[in-house]
C-alpha cells in the first residue's frame, strides 16, 4: 500500500486543512506514513504569514528533494506536494525555485488533488472556485476524528476583507466566505458522533461569520453557536480569531448566556498606539480595545483574553511601543502570541518607510514577552483556589492522574478522579507549574457548567 505524509505549518486553519487532505488521500488509497521517509507521497501545507515561515518551507524542501533521489536510486518514486499559503501566493514559482515539486495546490483548490495527483489536471492550482470546497470533499472520516481526541477544529468562516496593511491572509487566502449552517450543524454531528466533546469554530476572521441559515437568512456567529450548544454530546464551544470590530453586541451576550461557550477569547489587538494602529489598518483605536473589553469583561468577569501582537511595525516609535506595554498592563492577559513584523510582498506595509533596526525590534519583543509571560502566569496563580471544570483529554504520565484542559484553555494534571477522555470533571486547583495547573477532584460536574 502506498503511504502519504502531510507535515503542517502555521495556524489552526492549515491544521484543519491537513485533516481534510487526509481524508482524500485516503480515499485515493494511501495510508498513512509516520514520517516522510517512508511516504510515497509528501504534502507541505504551508505558512506566509511571516518570512521564517515561508523560508522554513524551502529548507524542507531541499531535504525532501535529496530524499526523493535517494529513494528514486532504489527504484521508489516519491511525489511531493505543496500547499497552503505559500503555495497560493508563490504558485507557479514554487516549481522553478524546486524543481522536486510535482505540483501545488492553494487553500481553496486543494479539494482538487485527486485530480492532479491523477495527472488530469495541474500541476498548479490556486484558484478560488465558485463552489464550496467543503461540498467536494469527503466527510471526516470518524476513525481520523476519534484518533485526535476529544477536541476538535470546525472551520465554519474562510478569508479576510480587513486588509491590515501588514497582512497577506486576504491575499493568501481571499475574500470572507461563511459555509452555510446546515453544513456547520451535519460536520459538527459528524465530529459528536466520532467522540468529540469541545468544538472550535475557527476562521480567519471567525466573528465576521455570516453564513446562511435553513430559514435562508444570515446567521451571526452568536447565533449559529446557540444552536451548536444544543446538540446531544457537546461539552464545550470556543471560537478563534476575532477582530475587535466584529465583535456584536449578540456575540458579546453570548459570552454570558450560553454555558458551554467557554469564557476564553483570542482577540488580537496587535499594537497599543493609535498611529502604529491606523498605519496597520486596523480599523480600531486603543480605547476602542479596552471599551470592547469592558463590555466583555461586564457580562463575563472571569473571562481569559489573549492576544497576537507586533513589534517593530514600520516607523514604531519608544512612545508607540509605550503605548502598546500600557495597554498590555491595563488588559492582563492570560496569553498572548507576539511577533517581530516582517515585511510580506504585495501587502501595503511593506512599501512603508521608518523600518525598525532589528536590535531595536528585538528589545522590544524581549520586552512585551516578559510582561506577557508574567501576566500569563498571573493569571494562573489566581486560579489556585478555584472550582472549576475540567474536560478529561487523556491519562496523566502517573497513575491516578487525568490530563485535561480548564474552561480557560490551561492544561490541568488532575489528581483523584476516575474519569475518561471526554468527561468532564470538577476541581480544585492546588498549585501551578509553568504550564500546567495542578487540582484536585471534587466530583462529577453537571452537564454544561463551565465553571463554578
Ligand atoms: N509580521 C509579523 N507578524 C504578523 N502577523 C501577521 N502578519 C504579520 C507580519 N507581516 C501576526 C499578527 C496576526 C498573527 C496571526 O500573525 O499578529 O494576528
Ligand atoms: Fe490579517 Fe487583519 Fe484579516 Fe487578521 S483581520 S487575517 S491580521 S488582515
Amino acid at each position: 500500500m502506498k503511504k502519504a505524509f502531510i507535515k503542517s505549518y502555521g495556524c489552526q486553519m492549515n491544521v484543519y486543512d491537513a485533516g481534510r487532505m487526509a481524508d482524500i488521500v485516503s480515499a485515493e488509497g494511501y495510508g498513512e506514513a509516520g514520517t516522510a521517509d517512508e511516504a510515497d507521497l509528501v504534502i507541505l501545507n504551508t505558512c506566509h504569514i511571516r518570512e521564517k515561515a515561508a523560508e522554513k518551507v524551502y529548507s524542507e524542501l531541499g531535504r525532501l528533494r535529496d530524499m526523493k533521489r535517494d529513494r528514486a536510486a532504489a527504484g521508489r518514486d516519491t511525489r511531493i506536494v505543496v500547499a497552503g499559503c505559500v503555495a497560493q501566493a508563490e504558485g507557479r514559482e514554487i516549481l522553478r525555485r524546486a524543481p522536486a515539486v510535482d505540483a501545488v495546490v492553494g487553500p481553496g483548490s486543494y479539494h482538487r488533488l485527486p485530480g492532479i495527483l491523477a495527472g488530469l489536471s495541474g500541476p498548479v492550482d490556486t484558484e478560488f472556485p465558485e463552489a464550496d470546497k467543503f461540498d467536494l470533499l469527503p466527510p471526516p472520516s470518524r476513525r481520523r476524528v476519534r484518533a485526535r481526541g476529544v477536541s476538535a477544529f470546525l472551520t465554519v468562516q474562510e478569508g479576510c476583507d480587513k486588509f491590515c496593511s501588514f497582512c497577506v491572509v486576504p491575499y493568501t487566502r481571499g475574500a470572507e466566505t461563511s459555509r452555510p449552517v446546515a453544513a456547520i450543524l451535519a460536520e459538527a454531528g459528524e465530529l459528536l458522533a466520532a467522540g468529540v466533546r469541545e468544538i472550535t469554530l475557527i476562521g480567519q476572521n471567525v466573528n465576521a461569520f455570516h453564513g446562511v441559515g435553513p430559514d435562508g437568512r444570515a446567521w451571526s456567529l452568536a447565533r449559529l453557536m446557540s444552536r451548536l450548544a444544543g446538540m446531544e454530546g457537546l461539552s464545550r464551544l470556543r471560537y478563534t480569531t476575532s477582530h475587535p470590530g466584529d465583535m456584536a453586541d449578540d456575540l458579546v451576550a453570548a459570552h454570558a448566556e450560553l454555558p458551554a461557550l467557554m469564557p476564553y477569547l483570542h482577540l488580537p489587538v496587535q499594537a497599543g498606539s493609535d498611529r502604529i494602529l491606523r498605519a496597520m489598518n486596523r480599523r480600531h483605536t486603543a480605547d476602542d480595545y479596552l471599551r470592547l473589553v469592558d463590555r466583555i469583561r461586564a457580562v463575563r468577569p472571569d473571562i481569559a483574553l489573549s492576544s497576537d501582537f507586533i513589534v517593530g511595525f514600520p516607523g514604531e516609535t519608544e512612545a508607540d511601543f509605550a503605548a502598546t506595554m500600557r495597554l498590555v498592563e491595563s488588559v492582563g492577559f492570560a496569553g498572548s502570541f507576539s511577533f517581530k513584523y516582517s515585511g510580506r510582498p504585495g501587502t501595503p506595509a511593506a512599501d512603508m518607510p521608518g523600518a525598525v533596526p532589528d536590535p531595536v525590534s528585538s528589545d522590544r519583543l524581549q520586552a512585551l514577552q516578559s510582561r506577557l509571560e508574567a501576566d500569563r502566569q498571573a493569571f494562573n496563580r489566581g486560579t489556585v483556589g478555584r472550582v472549576l471544570d475540567v474536560l478529561v483529554e487523556k491519562p496523566g504520565r502517573h497513575p491516578g492522574q487525568l490530563n485535561g484542559k480548564s474552561p480557560f484553555l490551561q492544561q490541568v494534571q488532575v489528581t483523584g478522579a476516575a474519569a475518561a477522555p471526554g468527561d468532564t470533571v470538577r476541581v480544585r486547583v492546588t498549585g501551578t507549574a509553568p504550564n500546567s495547573l495542578f487540582a484536585e477532584a471534587v466530583g462529577a460536574a453537571p452537564a454544561l457548567d463551565a465553571a463554578a
